[in-house]
């Protein structure tokens, strides 16, 4: 299918194809940049590509989403445009020495924009291991997530963590990621066969580069200059006494950041042995540290988490950047089907993702 649209679109074909999913993350929000673990499992849907290099400095870029062919150049700034990802990202691996000077590319999605499911990583994961898939180089899938992460950052002007990218480099739909954002070391835990891990969308759609993410990532900064070290997570209970003195919004954003990385080595053992309903409580308590100590949610998103929950989920919880987007749900397969429209009907703005 990708190979056809590109034969049409470009009139030869691709030299490598991919597929790289999205992501929702389970448990462990905002730890990712404070030293601290997440667990996030692959979606079933994702962006696929196919990409053929150029040696011209020119970006010719097909999506099956948008009108057109988006044209780039190798030595484009970012625009605020969502060619952006792609063209970053194949920057870098030029800078990097691996990267074509150019290429012609067409992407398809079954990922909604904007929707906190890591759209953006999935792209530029899949272009940079698209790049990388057309010379001898020894990059590991942390490579290419660390250098996805880096088109975030330095391109694009997004100070996110490395989860996205660590996800959806490595994880498959139906295992988790237990990673330590730290070190970068991981490990891959199997989601029971029991449960299903419900993506919803709350209707209220935020982008990341607004600014409210960027707040809470200098809040945390100001909180690492108190500590004396970057790794928040990681700071004991003797440590956090000693914030007394800092103003209360900082102490609740540091109490969220070091209880959350807590909450999420337990829910990492909860999966593993199986002991859902241990998992679906610490998903709530998830849910209420990011609504009241890191202030990240707003009213529709915590109305519909509160109904999941009460409909029947063994958890739910916000899942994402924050400040809208979606919700991540724990619910029994046997009670999916009555429970999903019970809560559709409930929330009219909310839609169904996977
Ligand atoms: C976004 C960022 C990630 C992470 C989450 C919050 O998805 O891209 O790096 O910080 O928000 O957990």
């Amino acid at each position: 299918m990708i190979v056809a649209e590109f034969k049409r679109v470009f009139d030869i074909a691709p030299s490598v194809t991919g597929f790289t999913p999205g992501r929702v993350n389970l448990i462990g929000e905002h730890t990712d940049y404070n030293g601290g673990n997440v667990l996030p499992t692959a979606l079933d849907l994702g962006v696929t590509l196919a990409l053929a290099p150029r040696e011209d400095g020119l970006i010719r870029i097909w999506s099956d989403k948008f009108d057109g062919i988006a044209e780039r150049k190798m030595t484009d700034a970012a625009s605020d445009h969502w060619s952006d990802y792609i063209a970053g990202a194949l920057q870098l691996a030029r800078s990097e020495g691996f990267g074509p000077d150019g290429a012609n590319i067409a992407v398809t999605t079954t990922l909604p924009f904007g929707a906190g499911i890591s759209s953006s990583a999935a792209v530029t994961v899949g272009v940079i291991r698209a790049a990388a898939g057309l010379s001898d180089n020894s990059l590991t899938d942390t490579d290419i997530a660390v250098l996805a992460r880096r088109v975030e950052n330095e391109y694009i002007g997004m100070p996110c963590g490395i989860m996205d990218q660590m996800a959806v480099a490595i994880a498959k739909p139906g295992q988790a990621l237990s990673l330590d954002t730290k070190y970068l070391e991981f490990g891959l835990v199997n989601l029971p066969e029991t449960h299903h891990m419900a993506v919803i969308h709350s209707g209220v759609f935020r982008q990341l580069n607004e600014g409210r993410y960027k707040i809470r990532k200098e809040e945390c900064d100001a909180v690492k200059a108190a500590l004396g070290h970057d790794d928040l997570c990681l700071m004991t209970d003797a440590e956090f006494a000693s914030l007394a003195h800092l103003a209360a919004p900082l102490r609740r954003r540091a109490k969220h950041c070091m209880t959350e990385h807590r909450r999420t080595v337990a829910a990492t053992v909860a999966l593993q042995k199986g002991e859902m309903a241990a998992f679906g409580v610490l998903m709530n308590e998830s849910h209420i540290s990011m609504r009241d100590d890191f202030e990240m949610s707003v009213q529709p998103v915590d109305a519909l988490v509160a109904d999941a929950q009460k409909f029947g989920a063994t958890g739910a919880r916000l899942t994402g950047g924050g400040f809208g987007g979606c919700i991540v749900a724990c619910i029994e397969k046997e009670k999916l089907g009555a429970w999903r429209t019970a809560l559709l009907d409930a929330h009219p703005d909310a839609f169904w993702v996977c």
